[in-house]
């Protein structure tokens, strides 16, 4: 389950889906979060993902974690890790296991045309912190995209295993044609690569995504666009901020109000009835 807890964020990554949400300006509290958790957990859900927008902008994250931790014990985040030498100690003292930080360069001009703002060196701080604080594995979500950082795969590759850390190479999903067009970067020759390179390589079962061995890196591929083995493997269900389950990334046409039923009162047995509901929703967007 992968919860979004606020639409806001400090930076303004120019290629950013937004988890595929709408805007709202709603967010839920923490109570409403921390139910919403349960009754996943009453239906068997094992692993938590918080994200945002930027988690960390929620003065009461590590209220959102504590509470969660009472019913998950598998509880990540995705952030920008800007603010994550901050809160690093502190997220690991309520629970949160591990992280995974938004990095797509070693460059700092480039880093500010990507998000818009002059913060790399904060997010490396970031991703320091969130391995001095035993946050691991924690892997750099690095969105390949054509002309602006596909040059730096190999960079990225020898820095995240510098750093002890897991790199994950994502594959651009966007819809725009005419973005799509000029930004995507097929991540096939660089598997074919990673295939020839590796000393090893093991087959997750989310997504069946790949994950190669090299020298002392660990590299992850997320190629979702096109990919009817991504879909026919996903697991996933997602909390949009506004408090709706969203079966499907891609989808907004099948969202199911959840907060609203636990601000109306519903007893346990009528929420867990609408959560199976959205799952029973969720098919493959690529089939
Ligand atoms: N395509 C692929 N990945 C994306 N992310 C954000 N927008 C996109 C996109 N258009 C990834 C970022 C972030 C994670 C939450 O989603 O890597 O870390």
């Amino acid at each position: 389950m992968r919860i979004s807890v606020t639409q806001r964020c400090n930076l303004d990554c120019f290629y950013c889906h937004k988890e595929g949400q709408n805007p709202s300006k709603k967010e839920m509290t923490p109570s409403e979060i921390e139910k919403i958790i349960a009754v996943g957990d009453k239906i068997g859900i094992k692993k938590l993902k918080l994200t945002g927008g930027e988690p960390l902008l929620r003065e009461d994250i590590c209220e959102i974690v504590q509470r969660a931790s009472d019913h998950m014990k598998d509880i990540s985040m995705t952030t920008n890790g800007i603010l994550l030498d901050r809160y690093a100690a502190d997220l690991k003292g309520v629970g949160l296991r591990r992280v995974n930080v938004s990095f797509d360069t070693l460059d700092s001009e480039k880093y500010k045309i990507i998000t818009g703002r002059d913060r790399l060196s904060q997010a490396v701080a970031g991703v320091n912190a969130a391995v001095a604080n035993g946050l691991t594995p924690v892997k750099l979500n690095m969105v390949v995209m054509k002309g602006i950082n596909d040059d730096e795969i190999k960079e990225m590759i020898r820095f995240a295993g510098e750093k002890n850390v897991i790199l994950q190479l994502i594959e651009l999903e966007m819809f725009d044609g005419e973005f799509y067009e000029r930004y995507h970067y097929d991540l096939s020759p660089i598997v074919a690569e990673l295939e020839e390179r590796a000393v090893r390589i093991k087959e997750r079962k989310l997504h069946h995504r790949r994950k190669y061995f090299i020298e002392d890196s660990e590299v992850e591929v997320v190629k979702p666009m096109h990919n009817t083995a991504f879909c026919r493997n996903c697991t996933r269900i997602r909390v949009t901020s506004d408090g709706k389950l969203k079966p499907c990334l891609l989808r907004n046409d099948n969202l199911i109000d959840m907060v609203e039923h636990i601000r109306n009162g519903a007893s346990d047995g009528e929420l867990i009835k609408t959560f199976k509901k959205a799952i029973s929703l969720r098919e493959p967007f690529w089939m």
